[in-house]
């Protein structure tokens, strides 16, 4: 440590950004069990004032990247999804000659599905390995659950590419060559669920249901592991219809072993809605640290303002709140008010609903705020 006045550098301080990609095992393992992040100090503006110049920046800094990676937080409905992928995936203990049934969880962009199905896929992860054992009975390393994303027009073989790199498998090789390489993988670790996410990108799915379900019938022939596929507006492409002609019979065969999930957008039409918002909104809250936040904040004062930002979308909501949180640490109003988070930028998507949600919450068409409880309980 360098002493005031001293010409000594200070030590470097190296910040708690974890830049690892979970479609990496490595980079999969830290996700899983990677140590919870710890809330820098609750300082009040005399005491952020009295700190040098050097031990502000760092206490900046660790707030900057713990507004950043607030969650995932427990919702109602993030919780619901969980419950329907335990109940599918812990289910599936068919043996290999069976084809187990797979999970779809399909929902517009930005609601939390990635978050919510990797924080099931860590949770199982830990489960297995902690009832059998951090090896297999072969002596290799369990991995119970992989987590892979697809890209831009992905065919079968860069699927099957992507999870030899998951296991950091070489990759060079047909589609078929890749598969054995990689089920390979699957048998020796005892895989049991593999998340496939953003599967709407696989190759002609958008024009051609029959072949995107050939081909994700291909892949549950193939691996012997519970499915769950993620992806937005998957089913509107028809993928899960009952086919009739023998040409969309793989229509038919994927929809009756896939169960369909969802996430929805926070609303605010009932009261159970308006509760829910509210709830959220009090947790974030409880997680910022800015000298000058209060109960309240975002719950009460923020609440149709947020909704309408956001759009009850769970990524425009944490941008902002998370932007917002940087602009009052570096501008030094250390508080979320209407005036600062003007001046903070969101999504396009976001921004273009907005309008029409402020319209209708200022004409008093809508509003945020559960029903007074008191008036609650009266009425009830
Ligand atoms: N449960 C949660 N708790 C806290 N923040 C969340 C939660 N779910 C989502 N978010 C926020 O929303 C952002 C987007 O979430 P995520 O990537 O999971 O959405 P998605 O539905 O997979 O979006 P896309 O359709 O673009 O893939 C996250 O980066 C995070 O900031
Ligand atoms: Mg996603």
């Amino acid at each position: 440590m360098s002493t005031a006045g001293s010409a000594v550098h200070a030590e470097p301080f190296e910040g708690d950004d974890r830049q690892y990609s979970p479609t990496r095992l490595s980079g999969w393992l830290q996700e899983v069990y990677g140590p919870d992040r710890i809330r820098p100090e609750h300082l009040s503006r005399p005491q952020i004032a009295d700190l040098a110049p050097r031990a502000l920046a760092v206490h900046n800094d660790s707030r900057e990247v713990w507004h950043a990676n607030i969650g995932p937080i427990d919702t109602p409905q993030l919780l619901a999804l969980h419950a329907d992928l335990r109940e599918i995936v812990e289910s599936n203990r068919q043996d290999g000659n069976k084809t187990k049934p797979a999970a779809l969880v399909d929902a517009h962009p930005g609601l939390g599905k990635s978050t919510a199905v990797r924080a099931y896929g860590c949770d199982l992860f830990r489960r297995q390995v902690n009832l059998r054992g951090d090896t297999t009975p072969g002596g290799a390393r369990r991995v119970p659950v992989i987590y892979i994303a697809l890209s831009g027009n992905t065919l079968i073989r860069g699927l099957n590419a992507a999870i030899c790199r998951f296991y950091g498998l070489p990759v060079k090789g047909d589609a078929d060559t890749l598969a054995e390489r990689a089920v390979d993988a699957v048998l020796s670790m005892k895989t049991v669920a593999m998340v496939i996410d953003d599967i709407h990108f696989l190759a002609g799915s958008k024009s051609n249901a029959v072949r995107m379900a050939n081909q994700l019938k291909y892949l549950s022939n193939v691996f012997p592991v519970t499915l769950i596929y993620v992806g937005v507006g998957v089913q509107e492409r028809g993928i899960l219809h009952e086919g009739f002609s023998p040409r969309e019979s793989p229509l038919a065969q994927f929809g009756r072993r896939t169960t369909a999930l969802t996430l929805l957008p926070f609303q605010v039409d009932d009261d159970e809605g308006r509760l829910q918002w509210h709830q959220l909104l009090k947790t974030i809250e409880q997680k910022l640290v800015l000298a000058e936040k209060y109960p309240g904040m975002l719950a009460e004062d923020l609440s149709d303002y947020l909704f309408a930002r956001s759009t009850g979308h769970f990524a425009s909501l944490m941008a902002l709140v998370n932007r917002g949180c940087l602009r009052a640490i570096r501008g030094g109003h250390e508080r979320l008010d209407e005036e600062l988070m003007n001046q903070v930028k969101n999504d396009a998507a976001a921004e273009e609903a907005r309008k029409e949600l402020e319209a209708e919450i200022k004409a008093g068409l809508k509003t945020t705020r559960p029903q007074d409880p008191r008036r609650r309980r009266r009425s009830a």
